[in-house]
């Protein structure tokens, strides 16, 4: 990929571009914790996007996407902002930067990716953070890793009307080689667990699934949870977020927000506490109980916090019918994949039969990806 990007940048705008690179991530449990001031548990993956930039001298940025063969140029005010969605993350990060006082001098770049797009890999945090971090080491800002995530995410706020939490960024940034991040996301400290199962192996398997209406539902469901916190916080003002509820104050606001709130709220907290239950396990080599709570959060996302869909929860029983270890439906849900701890001696036919089943029912193969973790935004 780099070759072909180096080679577009040169034909584009000449010699002296220099290469980063930034990855999708995966997550092995906590999902829809974020937001919510809870425990989120990714890794960065060896899936992302490469970019070659050269500050130009100008007050513009020329930006090629080598994947939609399409040039956007934009400048750095804001309305300068660009219609090209994938642009407009590019415009996002360059404003966010200039927001926290950091400079943003005109540039040329050609980028391209290979995460695919709707899986729920978090192409966009790769592509935020690629350019936040190469933006800020072009212009010596000094911008700390916490803060390069914060430009992404508020790029998804405020120029993609996605309300995301802080995980994907954060994966994008702090990823390391081999291991996954057990992140609290109310106070960002966190913890690197070395993750390399013996004898099991995690695969993706994509219902190639994409629901249009995916961000005003995940934006949806922020609200709900924002909704059940502010009604349980009238009764214990110390709380700040939803993750720092127990399932006892939950029940004290049961009939004072809408059915579906608490639900969503249900789930979250019950959330929370599998990530910590999943690192202690993990701790002990158990990987059978990381297994159940895997299958656990895929329940809960399903029939509470109402992010799969039909494929996703034929994928998801049928990796039970078959005994998989672990599998539930990953990200922001409504499409994309599920995740899957396998055993390495079941991985071939559970593989085999997704796609051979899953064909059948809905007419098209999913698709499979090995995860592989991998290092994070960086200079190449
Ligand atoms: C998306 C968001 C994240 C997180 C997940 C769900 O990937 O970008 O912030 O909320 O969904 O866990």
């Amino acid at each position: 990929m780099l070759q072909s990007i180096k080679e577009k940048f040169e034909s584009l705008y000449g010699e002296g571009g220099v290469a980063y690179a930034s990855a999708g991530r995966i997550n092995l449990i906590g999902e829809h914790t974020d937001y919510n001031g809870g425990y989120v548990f990714p890794g960065a993956i060896d899936k992302g996007i490469t970019a070659v930039i050269k500050l130009n001298g100008t007050d513009k940025v020329n930006a090629y996407s080598l994947d939609y063969n399409e040039a956007v140029s934009f400048g750095l005010e804001e309305a300068d902002a660009p219609a090209q969605s994938w642009a407009r993350y590019i415009f996002g990060v360059c404003r966010e930067t200039i927001k926290r006082g950091g400079k943003v001098a005109g540039f040329d770049a050609v980028f391209a990716g290979d995460v695919p797009l709707g899986a729920g890999l978090s192409s966009s945090a790769a592509l935020e953070s690629c350019f936040a971090y190469a933006i800020n080491d072009l212009n010596n800002n000094n911008i700390d890793k916490f803060e390069l995530a914060r430009i992404g995410q508020s790029t998804e706020h405020n120029y993609c009307g996605v309300k995301c939490g802080i995980m994907d960024q954060f994966a994008s940034c702090f990823g390391q080689k081999g291991s996954l991040i057990r992140l609290n996301c109310k106070t960002m400290e966190y913890k690197y667990f070395p993750f390399n199962p013996e004898g099991y192996k995690l695969v993706l398997v994509d219902s190639c699934v994409k629901h249009e209406l995916a961000s005003s539902a995940y934006n949806k469901r922020r609200e709900s949870c924002e909704n059940a916190a502010a009604a349980i916080k009238k009764n214990h003002p110390e709380i700040e977020f939803l993750s720092d509820c127990n399932r006892l104050w939950l029940d004290e606001v049961r009939g004072e927000i809408p059915q579906e709130d608490f639900l969503r709220a249900e789930y979250v907290i019950g959330e929370v506490q599998r990530v910590l239950d999943v690192c202690d396990a993990l701790e002990r080599g158990d990987y059978e109980t990381v297994g159940e709570l895997m299958y656990q959060t895929h329940f809960g996302l399903s029939r509470l916090y109402e992010v799969s869909c039909e494929e996703l929860d034929f994928l998801n029983k049928l990796a039970r019918k078959m005994d998989v270890t672990g599998s539930r439906v990953m990200g922001g849900g409504f499409g994309g994949c599920t995740i899957n701890l396998v055993k390495e001696d079941l991985y071939q036919n559970f593989v085999d039969t997704a796609k051979a089943e899953f064909a059948a029912r809905f007419g098209h193969e999913p698709k499979i990806y090995d995860v592989v973790i991998s290092d994070g935004a960086r200079k190449l």
